[in-house]
């Protein structure tokens, strides 16, 4: 007997190996052959008597284990498999029985992919092994982190900045001499020299750590596009001994505004703008008199004390006020220096430290507590 005409039955799963069931096998294959060509009522009559006792087969099933669903599977729906092979049969059918004939032929199929769906979860997770895995745990979480306070509250400078035209400009942190003093009116020997010690590089004399994000401007003013409209921020450091009020690196934004017909009223205007942004409408505003080496005429600005209104708290050491940055219109000698006639432009700038402005808002009242990295005092703030 040939094995090739045992495909043609429904059972391809049947041993060649066994010469009983082969011989009945082909013989039923042979008779239904044969058959179907005289009779067109056959073939139909065939695919429902296999399917009637395949179905019977399968309601009774109930695998014990992952062996015996994979028997299963293999015998009904692999690809050499029952379920294929009955569909090979449908070639067999007239024309005119060819729908019905597919309908049970998908009704059948379903049955036998429904029960080794239903005994999935005895393969493992994804049905092919036992992984010994229960996939219907909960997972373990992965936390989120947040955005550091600095970064938060620096965004939102930049962007209320943004708002009125201004564009983000960032410069090296470490600089030359030059852009960070010399050309911001503060030579060499000048005392003002004194409250910016700085970290000084020592493969060369003339580099430092910058002190303060000015040095950015003064790149700015160097490629000589006026008018200019850009804030500054970044990190930037100063040879101070570390406590709860001061640090040998913290954060500023810097601004700059540059063009004809600048005046001092434009840069309280911008200024009064950006604090009832960042703390509120009710926010008042004072200048006080100062001095830069880079502003004439400078000044310091203070806010009424967000925390308790200007009756007086611990923020604002009882006066009701509290300093939130420097000011001043942009030094004639600083314009000139990069070669833009004060005669025709005016400008101002301003300078913040983020800290500040953090510890205003957040009522943080130890610096040290932003570069600790203590996840109890970072996931306070929540950001996306
Ligand atoms: N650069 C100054 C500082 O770091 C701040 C400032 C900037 C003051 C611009 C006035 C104008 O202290």
């Amino acid at each position: 007997m040939n094995c090739t005409s045992i495909r043609l039955s429904a059972h391809p799963s049947t041993s060649c190996n066994n010469p009983s069931k082969t011989y009945n096998y082909s013989l039923i294959t042979y008779y239904y052959l044969l058959s179907a060509k005289f009779l067109s009522l056959r073939p139909m009559q065939s695919l429902q008597e296999q399917i009637k006792q395949y179905e019977q087969e399968i309601n009774s099933f109930t695998p014990a284990d992952a062996t015996e669903l994979e028997n299963y599977r293999i015998k009904f729906l692999g690809t050499k498999g029952i379920v294929k092979a009955i569909f090979g049969e449908m070639k067999n059918v007239p024309v005119e029985q060819k729908k019905e004939a597919g309908q049970l032929l998908n009704t059948f199929k379903q049955l036998a992919e429904g029960k080794y769906d239903a005994f999935a979860h005895l393969q493992g997770g994804n049905g092919k092994q036992d992984t010994g895995i229960d996939i219907t745990l909960p997972g373990t979480a992965i936390p989120t982190g947040t955005r550091h306070p600095l970064r938060m509250v620096e965004n939102e400078i930049v962007s209320i900045f943004e708002k009125i035209g201004f564009s983000v400009a960032t410069g090296p942190e470490i600089e030359d001499d030059w852009h960070n003093f010399t050309s911001l009116n503060m030579p060499e020997h000048h005392p003002a020299r004194d409250m910016q010690d700085t970290f000084y590089v020592s493969q060369n004399p003339d580099w430092v750590l910058r002190t303060h994000t000015s040095s950015v401007q003064a790149r700015i003013m160097e490629q000589g596009n006026l008018p200019v409209r850009v804030i500054c921020p970044g990190r930037v450091y100063r040879n101070e001994t570390i406590s709860a009020r001061a640090h040998c690196f913290f954060h500023q934004c810097e601004g700059l505004y540059i063009d004809k017909n600048v005046s001092f009223a434009d840069l309280k205007q911008t200024l009064y703008y950006f604090v009832t942004e960042m703390f509120g409408a009710d926010t008042k505003v004072r200048f006080r008199p100062s001095y830069f080496p880079f502003t004439e005429p400078s000044a310091e600005m203070d806010i009424s004390c967000t925390v308790c209104g200007g009756s007086g708290c611990s923020l604002c050491k009882h006066t009701g006020w509290v300093e939130i940055l420097g000011c001043g219109m942009v030094h004639p000698n600083m314009l000139r220096n990069f070669g833009i006639d004060s005669e025709v432009y005016t400008g101002f700038a301003f300078g913040m430290g983020v800290e500040r402005i953090t510890q205003i808002k957040y009522q943080v009242n130890d610096l040290r507590l932003y570069s600790q990295n203590d996840i109890r005092f970072l996931k306070q703030f929540q950001s996306i």
